[in-house]
């Protein structure tokens, strides 16, 4: 696959607006749009907590590796919104590395309280307070997240304008490996 025609894989810490940010960019690129925690319960005929509840994390992150690893090489490219974790499993992380555009989507703290305190589902964060949660998790997880090809930092913005300067530094990006010619 060429450089022009990978994958855009959005990964990020739970509330980060992978989802949001992952619908608008697909429209603008007019590419299909993927959500793999979606997948995995469509799969699973599960919900995501009902899988930690039943099965435990390990399972999940079983089932997230395999079809995090079809939909990395099922030949279609699009936008494909990972889980929280997801980017964080080596061998996901590995694969996303090799075939796809990663974009790490990073708002500040506030606004990521803010947003999982609305969505009380998230197992990860269950049973704790959610800033100190957020915290621990941030602190072993934003080394890995910054191992992607491209951070966006998306304060106060809406997912279309985020979506927008994802494009630009797809652009930019792509442009440094010598293929600014091609449009996506
Ligand atoms: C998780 C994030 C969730 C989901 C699962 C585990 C994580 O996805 O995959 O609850 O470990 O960060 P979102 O980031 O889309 O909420």
């Amino acid at each position: 696959m060429t450089e022009r025609g990978k994958i855009i894989v959005l990964v990020g810490i739970m509330g980060s607006g992978k989802t949001r940010v992952g619908q608008a960019l697909s429209k603008l690129l007019a590419l299909p749009f993927v959500d793999s925690d979606r997948e995995i319960e469509r799969m699973s005929r599960y919900s995501v907590g009902e899988i930690f509840e039943k099965f435990g994390e390990g399972e999940f992150r079983l089932r997230e590796k395999q079809i995090m690893l079809r939909l990395l090489n099922d030949g279609t490219q699009k936008v494909l919104a990972s889980g929280g974790g997801g980017f964080i499993q080596p061998e996901i992380r590995h694969e996303v590395q090799e075939k796809a555009i990663s974009v790490w989507l990073k708002p500040n703290i506030n606004v990521l309280v803010e947003r999982n305190g609305r969505n009380n589902k998230r197992p990860m964060l269950q049973g704790s307070d959610i800033e100190s949660r957020l915290r621990q998790l941030m602190d072993v997880r934003y080394p890995v997240y910054a191992e992607a090809d491209i951070t966006i930092v998306t304060d106060g913005q809406t997912p279309h304008d985020t979506a927008r300067l994802i494009k630009m530094e797809m652009d930019r990006h792509l442009g440094r490996k010598g293929n600014s010619a091609v449009h996506v």
